[in-house]
């Protein structure tokens, strides 16, 4: 359960005004909350105590130094898709044996890093990928230990753009060639060493249907593996969704007790461990979303309102190059005034400053009437928010804050053009 709330009229992160963090650092801002990431952190271990279980946390979910450091200080383990990932787990404090790399186009770059810092395991996802990392580990005169990603061809019911469990999906390896892959493994690749099994059938799941279906279709294998190549791990992958819609509301209890549909950190556990427990292995799980997503708010104040023929328009400073997931996944995130208002609803859109159609983060919305200077919150932007921003129409990276109890940290100061334009030259300038 998240810890925004309004209260006396105004949008708190725990035990901070928004408006005063607005104020001080301006907007855009990614506002996190400590306490919601740690207790969600919690919650997963509770939950999943009856199972040799570990949290690799998915790091493309939110990246920041100082996110990673809290989890790295609570010996959470990383999910990483790239040697920048890596390299970002080290610089925050946090163990690199405890990291798997995922990812389908590692390079050899990336894979001689990995394994010089002695990473836990590389999850892959082709036969090819395999032979390279053997040629490499042979190179540097170490065994490399890997996992494949086996691709269970179960649908995930999310958006087209985060299934990736099924075989018309470019990840993992079929779960009708695996077995043959894994004898070729430990019969042509001398420099690897089969630590484990890899799956992860998507994002945002709201549903415990698909994730059951597929670890009761994989189990089997990974029994099997286990017998064979004595494997010590299977990664059961991430994708346990959020709340996007019912966001605000979904911080008290109530809410919670009213939608006992909701996926849950419990509930999941509750219908994966029967099925994980007789396997005897140590179970991986790679949340991201579901450890940052609901955590944090992006400011953003109103800049301009517009009211044509058909349509209301209330513009604010975000773009699409803050926050892509409306554009990019018709994703919903609540917008809320940081000044609550009473009874002035009104259909509008919410719109940004880019030159793009696409470039809204709300559309035909039913929100309050705000007015320009306004500050707003943008709710259940902590995932595949900043992760995935840009700089795209030349506008700075937002800023970032912490919140702790009635403190609040700068973790990130917003951008400079001299920084996004550093690295360019002249021709003959280099
Ligand atoms: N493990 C693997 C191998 C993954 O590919 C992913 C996410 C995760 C774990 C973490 O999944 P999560 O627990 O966060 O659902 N940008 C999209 C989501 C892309 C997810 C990519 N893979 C979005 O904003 O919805």
């Amino acid at each position: 359960m998240h810890s925004f709330a309004y209260k006396n009229g105004a949008l708190h992160c725990e035990g901070v005004n928004l408006q005063d963090i607005a104020a001080a650092v301006g907007t855009p801002t990614f506002v996190y909350s400590k306490k919601t990431i740690l207790d969600d952190l919690e919650e997963f271990r509770q939950a999943l105590a009856p199972l040799d279980a570990h949290i690799a946390y998915a790091v493309k979910a939110c990246s920041n130094k100082a996110i990673l450091h809290l989890m790295a200080q609570r010996g959470v383990g990383f999910d990483i898709v790239s040697g920048g990932e890596l390299w970002r787990i080290v610089n925050a404090g946090g163990d690199p044996t405890l990291c798997t790399y995922a990812g389908v186009a590692k390079t050899e770059a990336e894979i001689r890093y990995a394994l010089e810092l002695g990473i836990y395991c590389f999850n892959c996802e082709s036969e090819n990928e395999l032979r390279e990392i053997n040629r490499i580990a042979g190179e540097m005169g170490v065994k490399a230990p890997v996992a494949v990603r086996v691709n269970p061809n179960v649908d995930a019911h999310t958006h087209k753009y985060i299934t990736t469990g099924t075989n018309e999906n470019k990840f993992g390896v079929d779960i009708s060639r695996i077995e043959a892959l894994y004898a070729t493994i430990a019969a042509e690749m001398p420099h690897l060493h089969i630590k484990g099994l890899q799956m992860h059938i998507g994002s945002q799941l709201t549903d415990k249907q698909p994730f059951v279906t597929a670890i009761e279709k994989v189990a089997p294998i990974v029994a099997k593996f286990k017998e064979l190549y004595g494997i010590e791990f299977w990664s059961i992958g991430g994708g346990i969704g959020i709340v996007y819609d019912g966001c605000l509301a979904s911080g008290s209890e109530e809410w919670w007790a009213e939608h006992p549909e909701q996926i849950t950190i419990r509930s999941y556990a509750e219908s994966i461990i029967p099925l994980l427990r007789p396997l005897g292995l140590k179970i991986l799980i790679e949340p991201g979303r579901r450890l940052v997503g609901n955590a944090a708010a992006m400011l953003t104040t109103c800049v301009y309102e517009k009211k044509g023929e058909a349509k209301t328009f209330k513009m604010i400073d975000a773009g699409m190059n803050d926050i892509i997931r409306p554009a990019l996944y018709e994703g919903y995130h609540e917008i809320w005034p940081v000044q609550q208002h009473s009874g002035d609803s009104i259909v509008a859109d919410i719109v940004g400053p880019i030159c793009e159609s696409g470039d809204f983060q709300a559309q035909n919305r039913l929100v309050a009437d705000v007015k320009p200077g306004e500050v707003l919150a943008e709710m259940s932007a902590g995932a595949y928010g900043f992760s995935m921003a840009s700089t795209y129409n030349s506008r700075p990276l937002a800023a970032e804050v912490l919140v702790d109890g009635d403190k609040w940290h700068l973790i990130r100061r917003r951008q400079t053009m001299e920084q996004i334009v550093e690295g360019e030259l002249l021709p003959g300038e280099a």
